[in-house]
C-alpha cells in the first residue's frame, strides 16, 4: 500500500478543515436562505438544527475519517465496508465519492465567475448605474452582465451561449484547484489554507465595516440589515419549509454528508483528537457564516433597497444578492471598484479552499482504492472534471438540477448513511467509544442519543418531506437538459460500481499474494 499522508500541524489542518467548511455557502448561499425565509425567522431553526443534528453528524463524520485514517482508507466505501459486514456496504459508500464529485463540477465553474468578477472589478468593467429608487431597475445592468456571463441570453431552448473569456477563466480555474491537489495534502491543501483562511477574514472584516458605514438617503442603515436577521420571528417555527432551508443550509455551510469532511479526517494520525478539531473548525465556520456572511450582503442590499426588495431579489435566484445586489451598490459608493473586487476575491478564496475538499475524495479514492500515485489521480481527476464541466457550463438548467439532487437531496441521504451505519448497522457502543476515544475534550452524552436517535429520525422527516414535496413535480420533469444532468449523475453510480469492485477484486488478490 501506498504511505498515505497526514497533516502537517494541528494549526494546519484547523485551517484547512475551516477553509473546507468556509465557502460560497457562507457568503453567498447563507444570505439568500436567510432572506427568503424571513431573516429572523429562519435564525430560530438554523440554530436548532446546527445544535442537534448539525455537530451532531459532523462528529460522526469525523470518526469515520480517523477510524479510515486507523485502516489506511480515507474513503466512505472502505469505511462502510470495514464496519458494516454485508457485500453492498462499500457500494453505499460511493455516494460519499460521488457526491463531492459532482458538486465540484459545478462548485469550481460557480467559483470561476467569482474570479471574472473580481479581475473585471479590478480593471473597471461591470457595469455603473445610477442610484434609482426601484431596485428592479437599478440592477439591470447588472443582471444583464451576469446573463452575458454565463451565455444565458442564448435563444436555443438546450444550449447556453457562453462567452470565450468564461470558458477561459473556468480553466484557468480548473488548473489552479488541480495544482494545489497536486502538491499534496500537507504541501498543497495545508499551504494554501494557512494564506487564504487569514485572507478571508481581513476581505470579509473590511467589506463589513464599510457596509456598517453605508446609509440610504431615506435614513436606513446596518441597524436595519442587522434587525432583519437578528429580530426572531417566532411565527415561522411551524412552517416545515422554513427548517428544511435551515437544515439543509447547516449541512451544507458545515461540509457534513458530502464526504468530504470524513476524507480530511483521515489524514490525522490515527490516535489524534477529533472532537476539538471538529468544534474549532465548526466554530470558524458559524463565525464566517452568520457574523460574516450574514452582515455584508444582506446588511447592504437591507440599507439600499430594503427588507421587501431584499426578500424579493433573494428570492429571484441563488445569484441575484451576491452578483447583482452587491456589485450595484459598490458601483454607487466611492471606491465602489476596489469593493467589488475585494467582495469577489473573497468568494474566490472562500470557493477554492472549498472545491479542493470537495476533490479530495475522489483523489482520496483513486489513491487508497486504486493504488495510483497523487500525480496520476490528479491527472485522470482533472480530465475528467474538465470534460464533465461541458454540462453545467452549456446544458441550461443543468446545475440547477445537479445541485438538486446531488447538493441537496444527496448530502441529506449520505448524512443518514453514515449514522445509520456506524450507530446501527455496525454498533452503537463501539461507535461511541469510537467517536469518544482520544479526544482533547469530553463529550457530554447527551451526543450519544442525538447520533444516535435524533439525527437519523430527523433525516428520515426531512427527506421523507421533501419527498412528498417535490420529487412528484421533479420527476414529471423531461426535457432533455433535465436527463443529460440526470444521465451524468447515473453515469457517474454506474462508473463507480465497477470502481469498487476493480478496488476490491486488487485488494482480494494482493491480501492472497502476501
Ligand atoms: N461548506 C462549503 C460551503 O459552504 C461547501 C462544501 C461542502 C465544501 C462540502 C466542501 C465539502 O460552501
Amino acid at each position: 500500500m501506498i504511505k498515505r499522508e497526514y497533516w502537517n500541524t494541528r494549526l494546519g489542518l484547523i485551517l484547512a478543515v475551516a477553509g473546507n467548511a468556509i465557502g460560497l455557502g457562507n457568503f453567498l448561499r447563507f444570505p439568500v436562505q436567510a432572506a427568503d425565509n424571513g431573516g429572523g425567522a429562519f435564525m430560530i431553526p438554523y440554530m436548532i438544527s446546527l445544535l442537534i443534528i448539525g455537530i451532531p453528524l459532523l462528529l460522526v463524520e469525523w470518526a469515520l475519517g480517523r477510524y479510515g485514517s486507523k485502516i489506511g482508507h480515507g474513503t466512505a466505501p472502505a469505511v462502510f465496508d470495514s464496519l458494516w459486514k454485508s457485500k453492498i456496504a462499500k457500494y453505499i459508500g460511493i455516494l460519499g465519492v460521488i457526491i463531492p464529485l459532482v458538486v465540484v463540477v459545478y462548485y469550481t465553474y460557480i467559483e470561476s465567475w467569482t474570479l471574472i468578477y473580481s479581475t473585471f472589478s479590478l480593471l473597471g468593467l461591470t457595469p455603473s448605474t445610477p442610484v434609482s429608487e426601484n431596485p428592479q431597475h437599478y440592477l439591470e445592468p447588472f443582471k444583464n452582465f451576469l446573463v452575458s456571463i454565463i451565455g444565458a441570453n442564448s435563444q436555443s431552448s438546450l444550449f447556453l451561449s457562453v462567452p470565450f473569456y468564461t470558458y477561459l477563466f473556468f480553466v484557468v480555474t480548473l488548473l489552479l484547484n488541480l495544482y494545489i491537489l497536486y502538491r499534496g495534502v500537507s504541501g498543497g491543501i495545508e499551504k494554501v489554507a494557512r494564506f487564504a483562511l487569514p485572507a478571508i477574514f481581513v476581505m470579509a472584516i473590511i467589506l463589513m465595516i464599510r457596509v456598517f458605514t453605508l446609509s440610504s438617503p431615506d435614513g436606513r442603515n446596518f441597524l436595519d440589515g442587522l434587525g432583519f436577521l437578528w429580530n426572531p420571528d417566532f411565527s415561522a417555527l411551524l412552517n416545515p419549509n422554513v427548517w428544511l432551508a435551515a437544515a439543509g443550509q447547516v449541512f451544507f455551510t458545515l461540509s457534513v454528508g458530502f464526504g468530504a469532511i470524513l476524507t480530511y479526517a483521515s489524514y490525522i494520525k490515527p490516535k489524534d483528537d477529533i472532537a476539538l478539531n471538529a468544534v474549532a473548525g465548526a466554530s470558524v465556520n458559524e463565525f464566517a457564516e452568520i457574523i460574516l456572511g450574514g452582515s455584508i450582503a444582506i446588511t447592504a442590499s437591507v440599507v439600499f433597497f430594503g427588507i421587501a426588495a431584499t426578500s424579493q431579489i433573494a428570492s429571484d435566484g441563488a445569484f441575484n444578492l451576491g452578483f447583482m445586489a452587491l456589485p450595484a451598490i459598490f458601483a454607487n459608493i466611492p471606491f465602489g471598484q476596489f469593493f467589488s473586487f475585494l467582495w469577489f476575491l473573497l468568494l474566490f478564496f472562500a470557493g477554492i479552499t472549498s472545491s479542493i475538499a470537495l476533490a479530495q475524495p475522489a483523489i482520496a479514492f483513486l489513491e487508497d482504492e486504486l493504488g495510483l500515485k497523487r500525480q496520476k489521480a490528479v491527472l485522470i481527476l482533472g480530465v475528467f472534471l474538465f470534460i464533465s464541466a461541458h454540462i453545467p457550463i452549456f446544458i441550461k438548467g443543468a446545475l440547477d438540477e445537479l445541485d438538486f439532487w446531488v447538493g441537496t437531496f444527496g448530502l441529506v441521504v449520505f448524512a443518514l448513511l453514515e449514522a445509520v451505519i456506524f450507530f446501527w448497522l455496525y454498533d452503537s457502543k463501539k461507535a461511541w467509544e469510537e467517536v469518544t476515544r482520544d479526544n482533547d475534550i469530553n463529550l457530554p452524552s447527551i451526543f450519544y442519543y442525538l447520533m444516535k436517535y435524533v439525527a437519523p429520525l430527523i433525516l428520515i422527516i426531512i427527506l421523507t418531506s421533501w419527498s412528498v414535496q417535490m420529487l412528484p413535480e421533479k420527476m414529471s420533469q423531461h426535457n432533455v437538459n433535465i436527463w443529460i444532468a440526470r444521465g451524468f449523475i447515473i453515469f457517474m453510480i454506474v462508473l463507480s460500481i465497477i470502481l469498487v469492485k476493480i478496488a476490491w477484486e486488487r485488494r482480494k488478490n494482493g491480501r492472497a499474494s502476501t
